[in-house]
């Protein structure tokens, strides 16, 4: 038996005044996607937006369904309408930002599974990292230099 460690790395920035100016900007537009979930059933809002490397942006934001798993996070909503819109753009980075509507979120909310698997697939596509900033809604903001740092023994096509 061999013991196989799995490192992560993420770096925190303490508040948005640390962020670089194009990241803030970035984040900004998740913040206003965050403001247009519809989330009625969760109260949780979570907005996503995406820089490609054609300069421009996407968003998304959660919309739920009254038939639950029918509903669809941020994340996924933005990414299948960048790789809809724009098949041949890279994507540079994402930024996201989650907060429910009971209680303030203060730390950093990661995207969940589901949308890690959906977003590393692009990340394979395209053959460069894709850059992960996630945060409440207020306080710290993490950083993943790449979705693949998020998701150890990611499932690919290189399995198939
Ligand atoms: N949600 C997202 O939009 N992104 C995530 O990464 C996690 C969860 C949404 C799904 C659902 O509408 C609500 O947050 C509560 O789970």
């Amino acid at each position: 038996m061999k013991e196989i460690k799995i490192e992560s790395t993420l770096y925190v920035f303490d508040s948005l005044q640390e962020l670089p100016k194009d990241v803030l900007s970035l984040m900004e537009k998740a913040v206003q996607a965050r403001e247009k979930a519809y989330a009625p059933y969760s109260n949780f809002n979570v907005g996503a937006a995406i820089l490609l490397d054609n300069n421009e942006i996407v968003c998304g934001s959660n919309q739920e369904n009254a038939s639950y798993p029918s509903g669809l996070c941020a994340e996924r909503t933005a990414i299948y309408y960048a790789g809809s819109q724009f098949p041949e753009a890279k994507i540079v980075r994402m930024a996201i930002t989650a907060g429910s509507k009971v209680n303030k979120t203060t730390k950093p909310i990661p995207p969940c599974g589901a949308c890690r698997q959906a977003v590393a697939e692009y990340e394979i596509k395209q053959d460069a990292p894709i850059e992960i900033y996630f945060m409440g809604e207020t306080g710290a903001i993490a950083k993943s230099n790449s979705l693949a740092n998020l998701l150890p023994l990611m499932f690919d096509k290189s399995v198939l």
